[in-house]
């Protein structure tokens, strides 16, 4: 159920207009899948009549769609929320959806009078009667009630979609406790959403205009459903169906847990084409007493024979992973196993963070936090092993012949910018070619973050046409 706080919203920040708000902003922060929510809370408010803003300011309905991972990331939606106050003392309707929706509740109201709505990820379907509730009431709305029946059911079908490639949530929440981490508390317990609903929506995108769909779930290998003829199946058995759709050219998924990476996924990604070669596979730590200490339930050595068995299915997969630096307890011989392991499966691109402490998880309460000038050296050391290692892929890449699907306009005139297989972002000039289409392209140089291609031709429903 919604309730109402006691905090109460000043006049300034409800429009008068006779409907309520009228053009909406979504700022989504943190994973994929804020940025699919922060999507689908823009679709249902454009069904019910509503404009999204081109920028912020023109907007009379600011939500931000918070992440509530590291520290960092909460205290950037408090300076957020102060800076939307304007110039001449008035401010739009502000929504806090997302995970520190979720986590922080009524806390917010009160350290933030000015929101109108507090929204957890679970309820945003809800937020057209929220915005009525805040405006009737001049109270904080607050509604982070994770509901059994799923919100997807309440949402609106997809819209067209302004991009070739898009996001589709498949799984939510997480079982696995690691001890550093609030996601099994901000997003619940493991859910898959069913097959059915699944290639609806993916065949709705598709209809759209979608190219790629990345699939999506804190755990998305978890995913589990029945298909048409009631067996059950893991996520390869979905990408198959999926890969069967005509007009549907690549499929991805992130995020992976090792311990769901099973060898029915593995062998999809030598059998099925239009499932893309790259993996994000985060191990978080190379030593095992951390891995211990972080309750992930894999090691350092069932990590790497995991990575054999892909590259043994698909030897050009490019690797990408998770790393935290500086967990409690962390030793420097630690820390050099992280070292070890990061040379060993040899990355492709990666994500690495310093420890932040989150209140109400087990670590936050380990003896022993490492000094934030310890975790920033370590950090620095990881990540130049990393960015030698992302260099030395991209290198690796050039002289290829591969296709790029492209995603969007470049800085230079006549300039696209597109991805290849490898999920690299490829610059190329392709005159006759547009945002959407698919071309092959020669890789003819690697920087650190991006590759230049050159057109050789455009695909037209993988006809190649010269
Ligand atoms: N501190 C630092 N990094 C964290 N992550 C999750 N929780 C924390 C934390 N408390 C990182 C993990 C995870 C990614 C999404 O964020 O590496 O895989
Ligand atoms: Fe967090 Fe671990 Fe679950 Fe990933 S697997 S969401 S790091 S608890």
């Amino acid at each position: 159920m919604s309730q109402s706080t006691d905090t109460l919203v000043p006049p300034s920040s409800v429009p008068d207009a006779e409907g309520g708000p009228r053009r909406y902003f979504v700022t989504s922060f943190g994973c994929q899948m804020n940025v699919y929510d922060g999507e689908r809370m823009g679709e249902m408010l454009s069904a019910q009549g509503m404009q999204a803003a081109d920028q912020r300011e023109d907007a009379d309905l600011v939500i931000l769609n918070t992440c509530h991972i590291r520290e960092k990331a909460v205290a950037r939606v408090y300076s957020d929320i102060g800076r939307l106050k304007r110039e001449d003392g008035s401010k739009p309707m502000i929504a806090v959806a997302g995970c520190v929706a979720q986590a922080e509740g009524e806390e917010i109201a009160r350290r933030a009078p000015t929101v109108d709505i507090v929204v957890g990820p679970q309820a945003y379907h809800r937020l057209p009667q929220l915005i009525e509730q805040a405006r009737s009431t001049r109270k904080t709305a607050v509604d982070t009630d994770m509901p059994a029946v799923t919100k997807f059911g309440a949402l609106p079908g997809r819209a067209r979609q302004p991009r070739p490639s898009a996001f589709l949530t498949v799984q939510e929440g997480c079982d696995k406790f690691c001890t550093y981490c609030v996601v099994p508390y901000t997003r619940g317990a493991e859910i898959s959403r069913p097959f059915a609903d699944l290639v609806e929506e993916a065949k709705a995108l598709v209809d759209g205009g979608v190219k790629e769909i990345t699939l999506l779930g804190q755990n998305v290998n978890a995913w589990t459903g029945d298909d048409a003829s009631g067996r059950s199946q893991g996520l390869e058995g979905l990408i198959e169906v999926l890969a069967a759709m005509p007009g549907l050219e690549r499929i991805r998924y992130t995020t992976s847990h090792p311990n769901d990476m099973t060898d029915g996924l593995i062998a999809a990604h030598r059998d099925i084409d239009k499932l893309m070669p790259y993996l994000h596979l985060p191990v978080q730590s190379g030593s095992d007493r951390i891995l211990k200490a972080m309750n992930r339930s894999h090691n350092a050595a069932s990590y790497l024979a995991i990575i054999d068995k892909v590259r043994a299915a698909r030897p050009d997969i490019a690797l990408s992973g998770d790393f935290i630096v500086g967990f409690p307890g962390e030793t420097e011989a630690d820390f050099q196993a992280t070292l070890d392991i990061v040379r060993a499966a040899n990355y492709a691109q990666a994500y690495s963070f310093k420890y932040s402490s989150r209140p109400g998880t087990p670590a936050a309460d380990m003896e022993d936090q490492i000094s934030p000038e310890i975790m920033d050296e370590r950090l620095q050391r990881l990540q130049s092993l990393l960015g030698e290692q992302q260099q030395a892929f991209n290198q690796t890449t050039v002289g290829q012949r591969t296709r790029v699907l492209l995603e969007r306009e470049g800085r230079k005139p006549g300039q696209l910018v597109g991805k290849s297989p490898w999920l690299q972002s490829v610059h190329v000039v392709a005159p006759g070619a547009g945002i959407g289409d698919l071309i092959d392209v020669e890789l003819v140089s690697a920087g650190p973050n991006s590759l230049e291609g050159q057109a050789l031709a455009l695909v037209t429903d993988l006809e190649v046409i010269g």
